[in-house]
């Protein structure tokens, strides 16, 4: 069976009557949040907030009761994906280009629960290109100031045009090289102005479901 609908449906075992649940983003979480909406409609309790259009889209199609962040502070849990997982269950995240909300959903929950394939394991973050969300405005100086961290970043584009985040910003993809100090490096990237924020989530994760055909594995902080 697919690692990632292993992994993303055990991840729902962890939701219970009346949390209030942050919802991820991407190809794992989805099947999260499709056990979620079957639950749901068996009578479950939850209020959802989710960390994209995207996942407001399926919750809503799904029939998932939703409620804004500012309203649903602290949360009890979130469940989200991954681009990598390193050792010390630091992220790599934002390959879907939903960074920016899944870290402002995950910081207000009490607990991070992160599903993926084995395939996002790694020893050391970096050889996913870290996304970067920056201010439009003269996006190209910023560049240039990340590139002087030792990075080189890479203007990430879509169909038409240049990729746009739900908060109308753009998205740099960073080519660090593998990353010897993530938060040393998260807290320079985020010191630059026109950063919104990077996709190194450093200290977050609680748990994390790695999915293989042979069953989930889980890993605790
Ligand atoms: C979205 O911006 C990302 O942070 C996703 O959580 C990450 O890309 C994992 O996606 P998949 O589960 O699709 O691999």
């Amino acid at each position: 069976m697919n690692a990632k609908k292993i992994a993303g449906e055990k991840a729902a075992d962890y939701v219970k009557d009346g949390m209030t649940v942050g919802l991820g983003t991407g190809s794992t979480v989805y099947w999260t949040i499709l056990k979620l909406g079957e639950r749901v409609k068996q009578g479950l309790e939850l209020r959802g907030v989710p960390t994209s259009e995207r996942t407001r889209q399926l919750a809503e199609q799904l029939g998932i009761p939703l409620v804004p962040l500012a309203e649903a502070e602290p949360l009890d849990l979130t469940i989200d994906g991954a681009d990598e997982i390193s050792d010390e269950l630091d992220l790599i995240k934002g390959g879907g280009g939903a960074l920016f909300r899944e870290k402002m959903v995950a910081l207000a929950s009490k607990r991070l629960l992160i599903v993926a394939d084995e395939s996002k394991r790694v020893q050391r973050l970096g050889a996913f290109p870290l996304p970067v969300e920056v201010v439009p405005f003269a996006w190209e100086v910023t560049a240039r100031r990340i590139e002087r961290l030792g990075c080189h970043p890479r203007l990430r584009l879509a169909d038409k045009g240049t990729f746009l985040t739900d908060n109308g910003n753009f998205i740099l993809d960073c080519d660090c090289g593998l990353i010897a100090e993530p938060a040393v490096l998260n807290r320079k990237l985020k010191e630059l102005t026109g950063v919104v924020d990077t996709g190194l989530f450093i200290g977050m994760a609680d748990t994390v479901i790695i999915g293989a055909s042979e069953g989930a594995k889980t890993v605790e902080r």
